[in-house]
């Protein structure tokens, strides 16, 4: 934080500019007004430029925005006394909280800080980017490096180093960093000490680009380099370069108590395994995470117990194919199948692991993610089946409705045998909701391949779904193989031909709702009132009803009384 005591420019001095801000800034963003607060205080000043910098500034910390044009480095040089103030509008101001999904669009780039107690050594900003591994992951780093004697903040310019956790799963994740990084290197130029590092799924590919030719880094590491860090940063401040982007068939930071940076202290994310062994051709995780591990249960049981007792009510499990997850004491999974029969039935699978944490306590819910549907058993529904405290939620991605394209993504599943999984759902678990991710416009993809997808929706009717369109990711099988062949303007047709037929089901689905009684875990205010509070049904479905004298982890029996596609809102039971 900039300390300084000295009187401002309108007569406040430092601890009366901050109550104005804040006064200020909170008002109009609880009106919704969609003006950007810091505007309101600064355009009097004659400093009115200042709109699309704040935009942006808000923007990459969380805040809803459209984004700007403008670059804040240059333009803070350039205002020396508005630049004052950004640290002090964004301390009044931390970013905002979103309900988490597992790659929401609002979290991106969301900097993270330490819950516990700020240490006196160097300062750490940390960014992270991509899908709920990451968010994850960062959570690990934080507390390895705080064991090094680093605290965090979500003020860059008092941080010592700049460490973004980065995403390689479409190219606009990762165009999003370059710029990031582009922005970074102002702060440098002003302060040749600051570290600045990439973490995470770009690691590997980048590299070289990163450090050698544009020289935006000083430090790159892969997803299973992080207990390297503070050696590699001190590398950095002996005057090198340091890159570790070595992949393990062992690392799964078991031992690591991850720090919960972020979040409501209701709900976690417990990571159980690593990398991905399925090699789908569109995938860059397999190239970037390297191959799977499953991480021991006792650990994972752990975790899972300290969050029930720090007063967390929900933990999520989260893996890239978590039916994979197996663990019979370490080892290689091809080679569980020359255990003898005692040792493998000592072995842990998802089916038994859902289980194991399920019993923990019944006032906690157990969520997962990512379900595949070629390794989707029976079992692992029965498990769902027998606990209510398993939420009955399953994110099931099917890519495409079209088995050829299926063929072509190397899925392993065909449409029937995908078709097959939501019958076994339907069967074992009536009430669980379904989501799913799909992709357009896939290397080589037809008009009428599309419509399988199409039809495919409508067979199913999904609660909700992530959709995107195919980007091609270099070393994946599909760039070797294919040619991304499906010109723009179909890409983009038809994923909004899925998005518009996506929005009819989710609503579609809430209406079903309408009427019904639910049980629902509070997580906290509701965004549009203070008067109301939000929280989710067992099928993962935002309510939100009057606050009365509910608080973030109440267990709440509401009714359903009217719904959007993206929310229902009903009235608490006494
Ligand atoms: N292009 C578009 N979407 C992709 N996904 C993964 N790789 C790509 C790609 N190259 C999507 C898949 C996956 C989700 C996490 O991201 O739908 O399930
Ligand atoms: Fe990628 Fe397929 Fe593994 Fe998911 S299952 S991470 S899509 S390779």
């Amino acid at each position: 934080m900039h300390k300084r005591t000295n009187v401002r420019t309108n007569g406040c001095t430092d601890a009366q500019m901050r109550e104005q801000i804040r006064k200020r800034t909170k008002t109009r963003m609880n009106k919704n007004t969609g003006l950007h607060p810091v505007l309101g205080y600064f355009a009097p000043s004659g400093l009115g430029g200042a709109t699309h910098l704040i935009k942006k500034y808000s923007c990459m910390r969380g805040y809803p925005c459209q984004g700007g044009v403008y670059d804040y480095g240059l333009w803070a040089g350039l205002q020396p006394l508005a630049a004052d103030f950004l640290p002090l509008y964004f301390e009044a101001n931390p970013p905002m909280k979103h309900p988490q999904e597992p790659l929401d669009e609002s979290r991106q780039g969301e900097a993270l800080l330490l819950n516990s107690e700020q240490g006196a050594g160097k300062k750490l900003y940390l960014e992270s980017y991509g899908c709920q591994m990451n968010f994850s992951d960062s959570e690990i780093v934080a507390s390895l490096l705080a064991e090094n004697g680093f605290s965090t903040t979500r003020n860059l310019y008092e941080s010592d180093v700049i460490l973004l956790n980065t995403c390689a799963i479409r190219e606009n994740a990762e165009q999003r960093v370059r710029t990031r990084l582009r922005e970074l290197q102002h702060l440098k130029k002003g302060k040749p000490s600051l570290v600045v590092g990439v973490l995470g799924c770009m690691a590997e590919r980048l590299k070289d680009k990163f450090l050698e030719e544009e020289k935006l880094v000083d430090l790159v590491a892969g997803p299973d380099a992080y207990r390297a860090l503070p050696s590699l940063i001190a590398e950095v401040e002996s005057g090198q370069k340091a890159v570790n982007v070595l992949l393990s068939l062992e690392e799964t930071y078991a031992d690591v108590s991850p720090v919960r940076l972020t979040g409501n202290g209701i709900s976690a994310f417990i990571s159980i395994m690593r990398g991905c062994d399925n090699m789908c051709s569109f995938c860059v995780v397999p190239f970037t995470r390297g191959r799977e591990r499953s991480r021991d249960p006792h650990s994972i049981l752990q975790e899972a117990r300290d969050l029930f007792d720090a007063g967390y009510r929900e933990v999520t499990l989260l893996g890239q194919n978590v039916d994979s997850y197996l663990f019979y004491g370490g080892g290689p999974k091809k080679e569980f199948k020359a255990l003898s029969p005692e040792e493998q039935s000592n072995a842990v699978n998802f089916a038994k692991l859902l289980r194991m944490v399920a019993e923990i306590n019944p006032q906690l819910r157990v969520r997962f993610t990512t379900s595949n549907p070629g390794d989707m058993t029976d079992a692992v529904l029965e498990s769902m089946a027998a606990y209510s405290n398993i939420c009955k939620y399953i994110h099931l991605p099917v890519q495409s409705g079209s088995t050829s394209v299926l063929d072509r993504m190397n899925r392993g599943y065909n449409r029937e045998q995908y078709m097959d999984r939501i019958a076994a759902i339907r069967r074992i678990l009536p009430d669980c909701a379904i989501s799913t991710d799909i992709i357009a416009g896939f290397c080589g993809e037809t008009e009428e391949e599309h419509q399988d997808t199409v039809s495919l929706m409508n067979e199913v009717g999904y609660d909700y779904a992530y959709m995107f369109e195919y980007s091609e990711r270099p070393k994946t099988l599909a760039a070797r193989k294919f040619k991304d062949d499906v010109p723009a303007e179909s890409k983009n047709r038809r994923l909004k031909e899925i998005i518009a037929l996506q929005t009819e089901w989710s609503k579609r689905r809430n209406e079903e709702e309408l009427g019904k009684e639910v049980e629902v875990l509070v997580e906290g205010l509701s965004k549009k009132s203070d008067q109301d509070v939000f929280g989710r049904t067992s099928q993962y479905k935002v309510v939100v009803f009057p606050k009365k004298h509910y608080k973030a982890g109440d267990y709440v029996r509401v009714k359903i009384h009217s719904c959007t596609s993206a929310t229902l809102l009903g009235n608490s039971i006494e």
